[in-house]
């Protein structure tokens, strides 16, 4: 028996200017998905049920890539998840990796050598195989290397390069450059509250009204290249431990947001209320629904906050662990 973990997402900066080629910068948070594998003699089971591809695509392609293929005997996986399901968190990343790193070790890698950039390539493509070819690396990256990840179509300086990736999608060849950001002691100080919902954020639906908004008014581009800008100062901030500048670049991403009209009036409310007890705030992820963040060092009268308004919380330190062995 196996048991693998791996971490949930929140992106700081960067949502769906990302899409056009700017970076943006994800961290992995305290919820956690865990994964126990073990040999199975009745066949394929997903928590005890009889495996549906249709239910469970993400680990259909992965169990494919890393295990059916190469003659693997059918196995019992159990899946437990702390994130809040279907809000942006990144759980199927976090699945992905976390099977990937469960399967290497049931097959003798050791826990303290998993390769770290080749479980991210894998659950990567497993999770663009499962969306239709559609997904960028932030998740899985952010979920298998853990702290906070800076992804780009270039190598950013305010970051510390890890890989390439890259994906065919219809036809054309995207590239992005991966990179972690390294967080000084100083930022233990502060933890992030999630703010979710409880609808959520249909992504290709709103890539697609943003797509429509600049098509429509190309000036918006302007606001796209500013995200980018804001997503830089926000690294550079984070790595310099400097709380109220990623603060005000958070409020500054947010109101960016709204512009490009991915906010919505949960998400604006959850982000008022907890802007008074707040170094920074704001929607977290594709919008339209899903969750906000905040960055406090009062992380209980946030929560408070963001509850009394409707919202349902969790609270995260910033940059929790990759994906790992448990059961080492
Ligand atoms: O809601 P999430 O975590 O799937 O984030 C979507 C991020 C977007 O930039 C809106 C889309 C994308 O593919 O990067």
């Amino acid at each position: 028996m196996v048991l693998a973990s791996a971490p949930g997402k929140c992106i700081l900066f960067g949502e769906h200017a990302v899409v056009y080629g700017q970076p943006a910068v994800a961290v992995a948070i305290d919820a956690r998905v865990r994964v126990i594998i073990e040999k199975s003699q009745s066949g394929w089971l997903i928590d005890g049920m009889q495996f549906d591809k249709q239910r469970h695509p993400h680990l259909d392609a992965m169990l494919k890539r890393m295990w059916i293929n190469d003659g693997g005997h059918p196995l019992s996986i159990k899946i437990e998840s702390d994130l809040f399901g279907a809000a942006g968190l990144g759980s199927s990343a976090a699945i992905c990796s976390a099977v990937a790193a469960a399967l290497l070790h049931s097959r003798g890698t050791p826990a303290e050598e998993l390769p770290l950039p080749g479980i991210a390539t894998t659950a990567h493509l497993a999770e663009a195989e499962a969306q239709g070819g559609r997904a960028s690396p932030i998740d899985t990256s952010t979920s298998t290397l853990g702290g906070v990840v800076m992804v780009s179509d270039k190598k950013e300086g305010q970051a510390n390069w890890q890989y390439t990736r890259d994906l065919r999608i219809d036809g054309v060849r995207r590239t992005w450059e991966v990179h972690s950001v390294d967080l000084p002691p100083s930022l233990s100080e502060a933890s992030l509250v999630i703010g979710f919902s409880g609808r959520p954020g249909p992504t290709s639906q709103m890539v697609a009204k943003v797509a429509t908004l600049l098509s429509n008014h190309p000036e918006k581009m302007e606001d796209i290249e500013r995200i980018g800008n804001v997503t830089r100062a926000g690294a550079t901030a984070l790595s310099l431990g400097n709380l109220q500048a990623v603060g005000i670049a958070m409020n500054e991403c947010h109101r960016l947001l709204q512009g490009l009209g991915v906010s919505d009036e949960d998400l604006d409310r959850m982000v008022d209320a907890a802007l008074p007890s707040s170094l920074g705030a704001k929607l977290t992820g594709a919008g339209g629904g899903g969750c906000m963040i905040a960055l406090t060092t009062e992380p209980r009268r946030t929560a408070e906050a963001i509850e009394l308004v409707g919202g349902r919380t969790m609270v995260s330190r910033l940059g929790a662990s990759g994906v790992c062995i448990e059961n080492k």
